[in-house]
């Protein structure tokens, strides 16, 4: 049994109203006695940014210190990765700590976080591609196969970068409207939700045989993409086509995700509509919080209009607090309800998803978490 407390006595409701807060760096806080692997998965991306996010809220120098214990034995003075051959594997998910090297090389100075995410930058250019120009999720297991998840790792660390120290290059802009178009043109449905990816060559037990498209919904998948979109827009030229594209993909996919949410407040696991009512389907807590944040930061950005949305975000934050944390007895908090994994290297089926375990402290949900809570608490 663990000794843990719900923290519904925090009043979600009233959280928002007031905006004084902290529960930013109460999660942030939480996980520095956690042990957190050392480690540049994708994962440990997620939580150090939304660690990021507590320093920026309270400038409290012991988190960019536990960022930086974390992340400087992951590269070194050259920017070598550990544990990094690409003869082996090319993974887009490697891509996602670009962004916290960048984070940290601008926080701290040090030139080898610079190095580290230039290493990072080369890897695209060496990734392979399906015929359309899709950068595979990874090499050699998922041969031109495109996910959701893999837009969020690789496009935002991409148009970072390529904002910081190669603006004027349009091929590379280019390069990554693309990725959005390919998931876009083949994971789209009528309702307005995009399934999790698709197989070009249509080969993988999972693809459609017309589109190669996967069935399912994965609410995380979803999750990770809508999050691509908002904050690509921070950095991606508003002077390009593709800058007004993906605003209009946002405010579509916003509009889809309202009419999904359920009266919790959180999404469904699987979203497609057959599925809500099947006992082995849940609200799952990483996806619901990134869409709560996405939902937040469109609105503070102008993107999504208060009227239409604000009571979506309140909701779908107060499930977030009132759900999916708990107090320990020691004052720290837990974070509760996020799946471990969802992978295409399964059948892709219903009963796939939902067989695959919830993890307590998972660091995707928790570092989600904390994306949301800054929008409600950091501006
Ligand atoms: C946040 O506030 C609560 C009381 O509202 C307090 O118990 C907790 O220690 C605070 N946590 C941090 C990290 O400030
Ligand atoms: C508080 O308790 C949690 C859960 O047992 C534990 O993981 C954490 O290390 C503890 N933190 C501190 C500061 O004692
Ligand atoms: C730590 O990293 C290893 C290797 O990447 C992984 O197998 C393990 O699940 C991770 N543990 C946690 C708690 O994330
Ligand atoms: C934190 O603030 C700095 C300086 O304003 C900014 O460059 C950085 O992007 C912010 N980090 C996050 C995670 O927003
Ligand atoms: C990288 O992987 C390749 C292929 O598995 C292997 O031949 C090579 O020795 C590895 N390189 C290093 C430095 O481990
Ligand atoms: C511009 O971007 C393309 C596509 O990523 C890349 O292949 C090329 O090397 C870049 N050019 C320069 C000068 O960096
Ligand atoms: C797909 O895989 C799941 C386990 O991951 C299994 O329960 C299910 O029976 C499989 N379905 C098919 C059609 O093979």
């Amino acid at each position: 049994m663990r000794a843990s407390t719900s923290l519904s006595f925090l009043s979600a409701g009233a959280a928002l109203a007031a905006g004084t807060q902290n529960i930013t760096e109460w999660m942030a806080t939480s996980y520095l006695s956690k042990s957190v692997n050392l480690s540049r998965n994708y994962a440990n991306g997620v939580l150090y940014r939304g660690i990021e996010f507590a320093y920026n809220k309270t400038q409290d120098q012991a988190y960019l210190d536990f960022i930086e214990a974390q992340m400087s034995p992951v590269v070194d003075d050259s920017g070598e990765l550990i544990d990094y051959n690409l003869s082996k594997k090319i993974s887009l998910d490697d891509l996602r700590i670009g962004t916290n090297f960048l984070a940290l090389w601008a926080a701290t100075g040090e030139e080898k976080y610079k190095l580290g995410a230039d290493t990072l930058r080369r890897q695209i250019d060496l990734t392979p591609r399906n015929e359309g120009g899709g950068m595979w999720h990874r090499d050699p297991t998922y041969p031109n196969q495109m996910w959701l998840d893999g837009i969020y790792m690789s496009t935002n660390f991409y148009a970072l970068y390529t904002a910081w120290f190669d603006a004027d290059n349009a091929t590379a802009w280019d390069d990554i409207m693309l990725q959005f178009d390919l998931i876009e043109e083949h994971c789209l449905r009528p309702d307005g939700l995009l399934v999790h990816g698709y197989d070009h060559s249509k080969t993988a037990v999972w693809a459609d045989p017309e589109t190669g498209a996967a069935p399912l919904v994965w609410n995380r998948a979803l999750g990770w993409y809508f999050m691509s979109l908002v904050d690509i827009l921070d950095y991606f030229p508003t002077a390009h086509p593709g800058w007004n594209k993906n605003l209009d993909r946002f405010k579509k996919l916003a509009q889809a995700l309202k009419e999904f949410q359920d009266e919790s407040g959180g999404w469904w696991l699987i979203m497609n509509d057959e599925y809500p009512s099947d006992p082995r389907n849940y609200i799952e807590s990483s996806g619901s919080a990134m869409f709560t944040y996405g939902f937040l930061k469109g609105m503070r950005m102008g993107y999504l209009e208060k009227d239409t949305y604000s009571s979506t975000a309140e909701k779908g934050y107060g499930c977030l607090v009132d759900d999916f944390i708990t107090k320990n007895d020691n004052g720290t908090l837990n974070w509760e309800g996020t799946v471990e994994v969802g992978s295409l290297s399964s059948n892709g089926s219903f009963e796939y998803y939902v067989s695959v375990p919830i993890q307590l402290n998972d660091i995707k949900g928790a570092g989600s978490f904390m994306y949301a809570s800054y929008e409600v608490e950091g501006y």
